[in-house]
């Protein structure tokens, strides 16, 4: 049974039983404790924990998940994968463990024929949570399932989370014999590669705490009902269904195999190594095309690292199995044809996908070769020093600057007879982590611990947001937080989260930042509101402080927001709008929005494209933009279905997710799109807008930087201001000034380079003088000492190899000189041959002299170079350095 058949039986069969249909989400988790789907409840979380009430009591999915904490495992065992399907059936509320456990055999065990996939009940093995004598009592007494194909397990196996606070349960899974070929008989509890779990049915009852592992978590208490979700690997039951050995092998797979064998040139069961590899590629490129399908862009953090990773693993392993170029392309292209026909929007989406995932390609190959090079060396420094283990500072930097993974790193460190200090490699990597999350927190609401927000929030219910048509409006408060838990009252002074029931205030979203501005109570209170956020869906938290008097739950209030501030956001958001259209027409639909942020008077506007967009494009976006909003452009917001609102061809966000309705945002006949920001009424209110520039900040993403209005001009006064200064200091029209400035550089640099010649001769000139002095020390020509200060390491060096070449071949020499530049000391040492053989090797000499001067360096036995901190230790190394050659002559 193909894999198309497999998804759809699933879907008729749960539909003919009442479920809705609910198409699969973005890869892109809608939830901050998470980066990719990695389950397919997760899209309804919300409906679990109550905070949302589900759009019907049954549904049913194919959910795209992506999974990499087992990625070292892909391609090794026989049902790894880093991206596969969940088929779901969920229940809020509704039918619980029998009616799941019903279900389930039935799809299982039911006919071909009938709509089922006909697998034979004997080889069907049942897990139980430890303590469920429920879920046992219905698996023997209302199915029939011999008691002894019923195993209990413990919390790891059968007690379900998604790993961070939320939702949870004991599970029970539903295992398929693949016969004794696979390994010793027992059930799952012994063998799961011959009892291979395919369906995982999760009794949703409790909601979790924060913890450590499967295990150790507390539970906070009962959901608002007890749910069912269940998930059933749609890659497993093809590998049962086809009759094949491992997942790799079923048909979406197989091709993407067939097609890396043909490039490589390898043939699929000749090698256990190039075995593993096939395998890697075939569901590495998968999963990089799915990702990049749902607009993950290769970057070093988040999504955007675990998209580099797989795409430059999958790229490796090509590479070890012989391909020399480009593969991605051809790869990718068969991912696209086959998951094409269950995900449409591949295939409309071809170009983009191909053209990310050729950049990155191209930079990694790039990659390769340079930091090939740089790794190379610190693996001959880490041998040539007796060392086995690659530094973990090595290791970091090669994924930092080179952009290295460090599976690449470990696998040619030990193709190379290394290993590498892993926990130094990760101990760095989690304190770059912990400040880039630290500089986040610093900016925005936590949303670690979102509980005192959902008990507010269950009291207070959904916020009115009155903000599009007014700037100020009575309300009650209808929710208090002090110092993050939930309070009856506040006073002057206290720093508080406030929530009302009805608000003007915009909360931070879409890109657009919140409202500023103040809320005063009857009473006489005043809280200043600096930042407003909606930490659970639909809860507007205003967060500031108590100016004056008492802040009561229940009290009425008037609440106003900052209309400069606010206007001056609306401006930005609308030039957003303008500039997003503009760039779509100058470079095509690949020039997607990837993120923005619209803050007063300025903003900034991300999307993606595969190279740097050239001056002169963007010289005529901000040239059409300018003359869109001088066309003084109507600017309207219409609430319409999400369907209607696609008809008319308003543009979405990549990995948003939208309701049923939506609200579209049209600028005259130029732009439409899906927004819920607030916006002027008319272009002409712009004013002007400038785009200062645009830059990469991550593989296939750039952003464009760009000043709104008032700030606009003023930036415009400011640059005309320095060209009238430069005017002055150069005499010239201001067209004339890159001219004329750049002939005044190269003359500089022609005479700076004069001076080098100079400098350099100088220094030279006193090689002859210098061998003449040279030392005796017990049958070695010793010259030592300090030259003129500021002589440039390259100089130095030059001089030293002069002298060198002054002394007779035959008569063991060694040249030693010191100078300081920028106040710190530099050595370059040489010895010639005979020295050498006398054991006189430059490469120690300068160890011993370096750390003299207070620092380090190395070389070759014949020249080596260092330095130190302290400028006044020179003539002590002089000495330093007399004495070994005294004590080796
Ligand atoms: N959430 C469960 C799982 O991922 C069942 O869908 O296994």
């Amino acid at each position: 049974m193909e894999s198309a058949e497999i998804r759809r039986r699933w879907l008729s069969f749960f539909e003919e039983r009442g479920h809705t249909v609910v198409p699969s989400a973005s890869l892109i988790a809608d939830d901050p404790t998470l980066l990719l789907v990695p389950a397919g409840m997760v899209p309804f979380k919300p409906y679990f924990l109550g905070e949302t009430k589900p759009p019907a009591p049954r549904i049913t999915s194919v959910q795209k998940c992506v999974r990499t904490p087992d990625i070292e495992e892909v391609g090794k065992t026989t049902r790894h994968g880093t991206f596969f399907q969940m088929c779901g059936n969920f229940s809020f509320g509704d039918y619980f463990k029998e009616g799941a456990i019903k279900l389930a055999w039935e799809l299982l065990t039911g006919s071909v024929a009938d709509g089922g996939y006909g697998l034979d009940p004997e080889r069907l093995w049942i897990t139980v949570y430890q303590e469920d004598d429920e879920a046992e009592r219905i698996w023997r007494d209302v199915i029939g399932v011999p008691a002894e194909r019923i195993q209990r397990l413990g919390m790891g196996p059968n007690f379900w989370s998604m790993g961070v606070p939320g939702p949870c349960g004991p599970c029970s899974e539903i295992n398929y014999d693949r016969g004794p070929e696979f390994g010793e008989e027992g059930g799952p509890a012994v063998n799961d590669e011959r009892y291979v779990e395919i369906w995982n049915l999760v009794f949703m009852q409790y909601e979790r705490g924060a913890g450590e592992g499967k295990e150790d978590f507390p539970i906070l208490g009962d959901l608002p009902s007890k749910n069912i979700d269940t998930g059933l690997g749609l890659e497993r039951l093809a590998m049962i269904l086809q009759g094949v050995r491992n997942m790799y092998e079923t048909d979406t797979l197989r091709v993407v195999m067939d097609k890396a064998t043909e490039l490589t040139g390898v043939r699929y069961g000749a090698a256990h190594g190039t075995d593993v590899s096939l395998r890697v590629v075939a569901d590495h490129i998968r999963t990089s095309v799915m990702l990049i399908g749902d607009g993950v862009t290769p970057g070093n953090e988040g999504r955007g690292y675990v998209l580099r990773r797989i795409m430059r693993r999958a790229i490796r392993n090509m590479r070890l199995m012989g391909a020399g170029g480009p593969v991605v392309a051809e790869l990718a292209d068969v991912v696209i044809t086959t998951m094409g026909e269950q995900y449409p929007e591949l295939v409309t989406d071809r170009k983009r996908i191909e053209a990310v995932a050729l950049a990155e390609e191209a930079r990694f190959l790039k990659t390769l070769n340079a930091g090939t090079n740089v790794l190379d060396t610190a693996i001959t420094e880490t041998r040539s020093g007796g060392g086995r283990v690659l530094a973990g500072e090595k290791a970091f930097l090669l994924h930092d600057t080179w952009g290295f993974p460090i599976d690449l790193t470990l696998e040619i460190a030990a193709e190379q007879g290394l290993s590498v200090d892993e926990d130094g490699f990760r101990r760095l990597m989690k304190e770059q982590r912990e400040k880039a999350k630290a500089d986040a927190r610093a900016k925005k609401t936590g949303h670690a611990d979102l509980s005192a927000y959902r008990e507010v929030a269950d009291t207070a219910g959904a916020t009115e947001f009155t903000g599009y048509l007014s700037t100020e409006g009575e309300s009650t408060v209808v929710g208090l937080l002090v110092d993050g838990v939930p309070s009856p009252a506040a006073s002057e002074g206290d720093e508080i989260e406030i929530v009302l029931d009805r608000t003007p205030f915009y909360a931070e979203g879409g890109g657009q930042l919140a409202d500023q501005g103040r809320i005063r109570l009857h009473s006489g209170a005043v809280i200043e509101v600096r930042d407003v956020q909606q930490p659970v869906p639909g809860v507007s938290v205003h967060k500031g402080s108590v100016q004056v008097g008492e802040v009561t739950v229940g009290a009425s209030a008037y609440a106003a927001i900052d209309v400069k501030r606010r206007r001056a956001i609306a401006r930005a958001h609308s030039a957003t709008h303008l500039t997003h259209q503009a760039l779509r027409d100058a470079l095509g639909p690949t020039a997607a929005q990837a993120g923005s942020e619209n803050s007063p008077g300025r903003f900034r506007f991300d999307f993606g494209s595969p190279a740097a967009v050239p001056g002169s494009v963007l010289t005529d976006v901000e040239q059409r933009i300018n003359e869109v909003l001088s066309g003084e452009l109507e600017v309207q917001a219409e609430v319409m279905s999400l369907e209607d609102a696609k008809k008319q061809g308003a543009i979405a966000e990549f990995g948003e997710k939208y309701g049923e309705r939506v609200r579209v945002v049209t600028i005259g006949d130029f732009s439409k799109e899906l927004c819920g920001g607030t916006h002027v009424g008319n272009t002409a209110q712009l004013g002007l807008v400038k785009l200062l520039g645009e830059s990469s900040i991550g593989s296939g993403v750039r952003r464009i930087e760009a000043l709104v209005g008032a700030d606009a001009y003023n930036f415009l006064a400011r640059e005309h201001t320095v060209v009238a200064q430069l005017q002055e200091l150069v005499k010239g029209r201001p067209e004339e000034l890159p001219e004329k400035i750049s002939g005044m550089l190269a003359k500089l640099k022609d005479a700076e380079k004069e001076i080098e010649r100079f400098r350099a001769e100088k220094v030279l000139q006193a090689a002859a003088g210098l061998a003449a002095g040279a030392q005796d020390v017990r049958g070695v020509a010793l010259v030592t000492g300090q030259v003129a200060d500021g002589v440039s390491a390259d100089d130095l060096r030059k001089l030293v190899l002069d002298v060198r070449g002054r002394i007779p071949g035959d008569r063991p020499a060694v040249v030693a000189l010191f100078t300081v530049a920028n106040g710190r000391p530099l050595t370059v040492i040489a010895t010639n041959e005979a020295a050498r053989e006398r054991g006189l090797k430059a490469g120690d000499l300068v160890r011993t002299a370096a750390k003299t001067l207070g620092g380090g360096g190395g070389g070759k036995p014949d020249v080596a170079q260092g330095g130190g901190q302290n400028p006044d230790a020179v003539g002590e190394a002089v000495t330093a350095v007399e004495r070994l050659v005294a004590g080796a002559s």
